[in-house]
Order: C-alpha cells, then sequence, then structure tokens
C-alpha cells in the first residue's frame, strides 16, 4: 500500500522519526541510574510500547487508566505496569486487583478512601495490591500533600493487609511545558524536591521507599538527572507534537493527521477533511507540514481550512498533512495507525486502547442485560 492510498483523514506515522525518537530515550536513559517508564497513555498503541521496551532501559509502563492496563496485558506486556492515577470510582479498584493475577501491577493512591477501596478489592480477590502514594508537588490535579500528610498516608499502606507499599510518585505536569530551559529547570527542581523530602522521611521512618517516579518528556534530563529519583514516566517523546517542539527536545514530530483536500475555492485557501474530528485542538491550532507559508485557519468537525501560498498547486483530492499541537487527544480520536517510510505503508497498528477500551466490550453483553 502507498501513502496516496490511505483512507483519509488517518494518522500517519514516520517510522524512521519515530524509532530515532526510541532510541535516543533508551540511550540517555542507559546512563545514570533514574530508568524510564515510557508513558503509554501517549499513544495508546501496544505495536509501540513493545518497541519502547525493547529499545532498553525501561523499568516498565506507566498507563492513565485501568482501561489502558488491561490492554497492556492482554497484549502480554506484564512486566511491570504502573497505573500512575487513582483508581476510584465503580468496579476500578476490583478490576486492578484481578489484573494482579496476570501482570505486575502498581497503583497510585492519595486519600484514605482510595487506600481501603483497593485493600477491600485485594482481600476480595485474595492478591497483594502494590502502592505508590501520589504526591502533590504542584499540578493542582491529585497527590496528598508532601511532608507530613504523605506520611501518615505512607504510614496506614505499611500496616493494611492486602497492599504494599512500594514508594512514591509526584508528577511536575505545570513545568513540563514551560519553553525557556533554565525556568523549567527551576521550577520542576522545586517541584520534585516536595517528592525526594518526602521519600527521604519515608526512609528516616523504616518504611520502604524504592521507587520515586515522576516527570514527563519536558523534563526527561531534568527530574530524570535529580538524585533520588529513580525512574521517569515521559510518553509524548515518542511521536511529539508542535507544543513539545516549541522546547527544542532532540526528538523530531513523528506523526501527522493526514487528510485530502476536498475544496479549493480560492487560490489563498483550501479545505482538507482532517478537521477536529480527527486533530485535537486543546493545545492550539495543528500545523501544515511540508508547505512553507501554509498556516491552519479553523478547523469545524470534518473540515481543516488551511491558508496556502496562492503559487501552491495543491488541488482537490490531493493529500495534506497536519502536525497536531497535541499527542494524546489526537491519538485518542483514531482506531488505528499507519506506519509509512517514504511512501511505502510498513505497517498498521490498532490504538488498541483508545476511548474506553471496557466500554466497547461491555457495550454488547450490558444492552442484553438491561
Ligand atoms: C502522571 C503523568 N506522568 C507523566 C506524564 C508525562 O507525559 P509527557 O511525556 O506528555 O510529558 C503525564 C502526562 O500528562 C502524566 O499525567
Amino acid at each position: 500500500m502507498k501513502k496516496h492510498e490511505i483512507p483519509t483523514p488517518a494518522l500517519v506515522v514516520d517510522l524512521a522519526a519515530m524509532q530515532r525518537n526510541i532510541e535516543r530515550m533508551a540511550a540517555y536513559y542507559a546512563t545514570g541510574p533514574c530508568k524510564l517508564r515510557p508513558h503509554f497513555k501517549a499513544h495508546k498503541t501496544p505495536e509501540i510500547a513493545r518497541r519502547q521496551l525493547a529499545a532498553g532501559s525501561c523499568t516498565g509502563l506507566t498507563c492513565a487508566t485501568i482501561g489502558e492496563a488491561e490492554v497492556v496485558a492482554r497484549e502480554g506486556l506484564t512486566g511491570d505496569i504502573l497505573i500512575a492515577n487513582e483508581v476510584l470510582g465503580a468496579g476500578k479498584a476490583d478490576r486492578v486487583a484481578r489484573l494482579c493475577a496476570v501482570a505486575d501491577i502498581k497503583v497510585a493512591v492519595d486519600s484514605d478512601a482510595g487506600l481501603d477501596d483497593i485493600a477491600r478489592a485485594a482481600a476480595a480477590a485474595g492478591v497483594e495490591i502494590s502502592v505508590l502514594i501520589d504526591v502533590g508537588v504542584g499540578l493542582p490535579r491529585c497527590g496528598i500533600a508532601p511532608g507530613g500528610p504523605a506520611m501518615a498516608l505512607a504510614r496506614r499502606v505499611a500496616a493494611t493487609a492486602g497492599v504494599r507499599l512500594c514508594g512514591l510518585m509526584g508528577y511536575e505536569g505545570h513545568v513540563v511545558g514551560i519553553e525557556g530551559r533554565d525556568e523549567r529547570a527551576a521550577r520542576a527542581a522545586t517541584a520534585m524536591e516536595r517528592l525526594l523530602s518526602t521519600a527521604r522521611m519515608l526512609r528516616e521512618a523504616g518504611l520502604p521507599c524504592p521507587i520515586v517516579s515522576g516527570g514527563g518528556t519536558g523534563t526527561y534530563d531534568i527530574t530524570g538527572r535529580m538524585e533520588g529519583i529513580t525512574e521517569v514516566q515521559a510518553g509524548s517523546y515518542v511521536l511529539m507534537d508542535t507544543a513539545y517542539a516549541r522546547l527544542g527536545l532532540p526528538f523530531e514530530l513523528a506523526f501527522s493527521v493526514l487528510g485530502t483536500v476536498l475544496s479549493r475555492p480560492r487560490p489563498e485557501q483550501c479545505a482538507a477533511d482532517n478537521g477536529h474530528k480527527a486533530c485535537s485542538q486543546d493545545h492550539g491550532n495543528p500545523s501544515v507540514k511540508g508547505i512553507e507559508g501554509a498556516s491552519v485557519l479553523f478547523l469545524s468537525d470534518e473540515h481543516a481550512t488551511i491558508a496556502l501560498p496562492p503559487d501552491c498547486d495543491l488541488g482537490p483530492g490531493d493529500g495534506i498533512e497536519l502536525w497536531p499541537s497535541h499527542i494524546d487527544p489526537t491519538i485518542n480520536l483514531h482506531d488505528m495507525l499507519y506506519a509509512v517510510e517514504g511512501d511505502d505503508v510498513v505497517g498498521v497498528w490498532p490504538i488498541a486502547a483508545r476511548g474506553y477500551p471496557e466500554q466497547r466490550e461491555a457495550v454488547g453483553a450490558e444492552a442484553r442485560a438491561l
């Protein structure tokens, strides 16, 4: 199959560029004590996860949801999966407990209620669930306050049957996208010192803390070089997006949303079929790949309206590629990735964990049961 034969809109991966990203990151973590735990949520694609693990320097995989972890485990990638998120909500802790029977699973906890639910599910399933305390390091999202509150929760975990304390995590998501490296480094240091000082407190109190996990693509070489951080949860680096490209990191834009020009009503403008149902916009408009002076004016459901230089000879039926501003939600809109080398399609990979995989599985059975 050739690239121009791909039905659009579609996600296209530049295989060579992706592989270079994977190898650069693996080479970086091959030196130094800190390792990589690639975040699966960025691509949700088992084939890419397999390539990341094969490149080495990894402790395991990071997932954002139990649904992702279930897909990863079903694909046989059962070695070491961290769900770097709280798993509260109907049925989730029980699904984690079930998964423990077939995979090495760790989950984040930041509340007594979360701990109680996991301990209950572990007891019901007769398994032990490994737990990291999720510490708030400055991102206004999840995470218990560092220091005393995190210590108190860690003591409870250590004293609770059915759960095993494995350490701490904290995600400095409020700094990973800061463009200036000096400011990003300074603010990451402040954030992660909250995690590291809490880790020291745990150890001084005789509590186990072998894992101290955090970091993202924007801080891979900042957090990843702080003494005491044992692993970094970077995900976006593998395919990248234009928001991260602004930071000047050594990773290449390796995926695009391929569309077909539907109309060129004016010399300075065209409309293509890669609108916002194919390409996320939460970090701003995508960029146009490979056409000097072209830019996206706006996206609508099924259309991208694109400003073109009048001398550009693109016409109805031609292909046009957009570079998304945010990888994760763009990936989540599609069912598969086309891996290309030049003009050849060399792989078609299911984005097996897109959306909510558990809904796809449940929909038939639950609709029948109601
Ligand atoms: C918990 C957690 N860890 C790590 C990451 C790192 O991802 P990225 O590589 O996109 O910076 C994220 C991204 O949102 C995250 O939520």
